[in-house]
């Protein structure tokens, strides 16, 4: 179908680095040099000079205080000119997905023919703030006019201002955690342990199967770290193969210990990673020579109040998006839905299933989802539309669609179309 404008956006390649959870292999890594590693990758898999590129966009949903534009710090790649500009985005977990959305404009209104959208997420580097009394305290010191007022300054910190704040996975609205949220929708939704536990484990069964065939593997930059004798990453390291039920029954709830159902298990692990994708015009990408994996057909983005169910957004993302696409829910063959909790996968699942549309578990996740692999806030979208559109290259599958659950009450969904 042609886009806007007559003009087509087609997702050409992607790549990502290995997922790796918060606090493992990738903990010394800045989200920067995540995301400038993929991108370089890109660069050198599709034999793509930079100079072709007209604008770099990453998302990132916990930036560091010291590199807040990520894009930028990309785009300043020695591969690109430096007159390449770029931005960094924030659209909570759907932040990639955005990228590629905004990519995708920017190439159909005519300001663009080629862009790198991407993400990149470093949980094992979150920004620790001071307290704002000792922030205040410090600026208050900065403006002393002598040592003297500068010192009397200081005196006034008391040792609990020196205790460090952490950002919480919580809403601001409401103050509710993401699991908490996640338990809730359990609840509401009657979503069993046992249901979200066979979720999970599906997860890492079919993502160990991707692993063990290739085809995740495929869309991994295996990381090759500075440090001497480290071990080369060359795959997502939260896929378990040893877990079973049985295992997964024995942990104790994390949200709600007392009546809680959602644990470490049927979550996503905090990860660290970064993706990245290759958009260009359909125009471009014939003229230079590329065989496109696939097109964007259309995406939208719903939201939702933050107090009812915060993950299930999707349900309203998804019929727009299908819509805009003017085709309809059974002309998918290919599902990609984020999975930040099985409880949350069954409840997006069990919304579809409420406008009467069938569930096929043949066509979703077919590697697995974001529980087994991982979820970089950031990054995750990339790897999705990367994992998408090969797949739909490897079966030619004609629709994919990819849905997803954010922060704030948000869902996004994109229709994907192979020719
Ligand atoms: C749920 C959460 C708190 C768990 O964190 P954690 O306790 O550090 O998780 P771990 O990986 O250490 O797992 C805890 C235990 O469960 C076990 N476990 C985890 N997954 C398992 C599985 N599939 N099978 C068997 N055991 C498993 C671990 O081995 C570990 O056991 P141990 O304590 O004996 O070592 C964390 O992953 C989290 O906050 N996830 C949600 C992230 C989020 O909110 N995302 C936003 C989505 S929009």
């Amino acid at each position: 179908m042609p886009g806007l404008n007559g003009r087509r956006v087609a997702v050409v390649a992607g790549v990502r680095t290995p997922f790796s959870k918060a606090g493992t292999s990738l903990k010394d890594v800045r989200a920067v040099d995540l995301a400038r590693y993929a991108t370089r990758e890109l660069l050198e898999r599709t034999n793509l000079d930079g100079d072709e590129v007209d604008e770099v966009v990453f998302g990132q949903v916990v930036p560091s205080a010291l590199v807040p534009n990520i894009g930028r710090e990309v785009s300043l790649l020695p591969q690109f000119p430096k007159e390449i500009p770029a931005y960094t985005l924030n659209r909570a977990c759907a932040s990639s997905n955005q990228a590629v959305s905004s990519a995708h404009d920017q190439i159909a209104l005519g300001n663009a023919n080629i862009m790198i959208a991407g993400g990149a997420e470093a949980l094992s580097d979150i920004p620790i703030l001071a307290s704002r009394r000792l922030a205040d305290i410090l600026v208050e010191a900065s403006k002393a006019r002598s040592l003297g007022a500068r010192v009397k300054t200081f005196a006034k910190i008391r040792p609990r201002d020196l205790v460090p704040v952490a950002p919480a996975i919580a809403e601001p609205s409401t103050g509710e955690s993401m699991g908490q949220s996640a338990e809730k929708m359990a609840k509401e939704n009657h979503i069993s342990r046992e249901d979200q536990d066979r979720w999970a484990l599906r997860s890492h069964t079919l993502a160990a199967k991707g692993t063990a065939d290739g085809r995740l593997t495929a869309e991994i930059v295996p990381w090759l770290s500075s440090k001497p004798g480290a071990p080369v990453l060359q795959q997502d390291n939260g896929i378990r193969t040893d877990t079973s039920l049985e295992q997964m029954a024995k942990l104790k709830p994390v949200f709600d210990r007392r009546y809680g159902s959602v644990t470490a298990a049927n979550s996503s692990p905090l990860t660290d990673g970064a993706s990245a994708v290759l958009l260009m015009s359909s125009e471009a990408a014939q003229a230079l020579g590329y065989e496109p994996l696939s097109y964007i057909r259309s995406y939208a983005v719903a939201a939702v109040d933050p107090g009812w169910q915060l993950l299930q957004a999707p349900i309203f993302a998804v019929p727009k998006a299908l819509e805009r696409a003017g085709i309809q829910w059974k002309d998918l063959g290919l599902i990609e839905l984020h999975e930040a909790f099985a409880s949350q996968v069954l409840s997006n699942l069990q919304g579809f299933a409420a406008k009467g549309w069938e569930i096929n578990e043949d066509i979703i996740n077919v590697m697995g989802g974001s529980i087994a692999i991982g979820h970089p806030f950031g990054a995750t979208g990339g790897r999705l539309v990367t994992t998408l559109s090969n797949e739909m290259k490897r079966r030619d599958v004609q629709y994919g669609l990819i849905s997803v659950c954010a922060q704030g009450g948000m869902g996004f969904a994109m229709v994907l179309e192979r020719r």
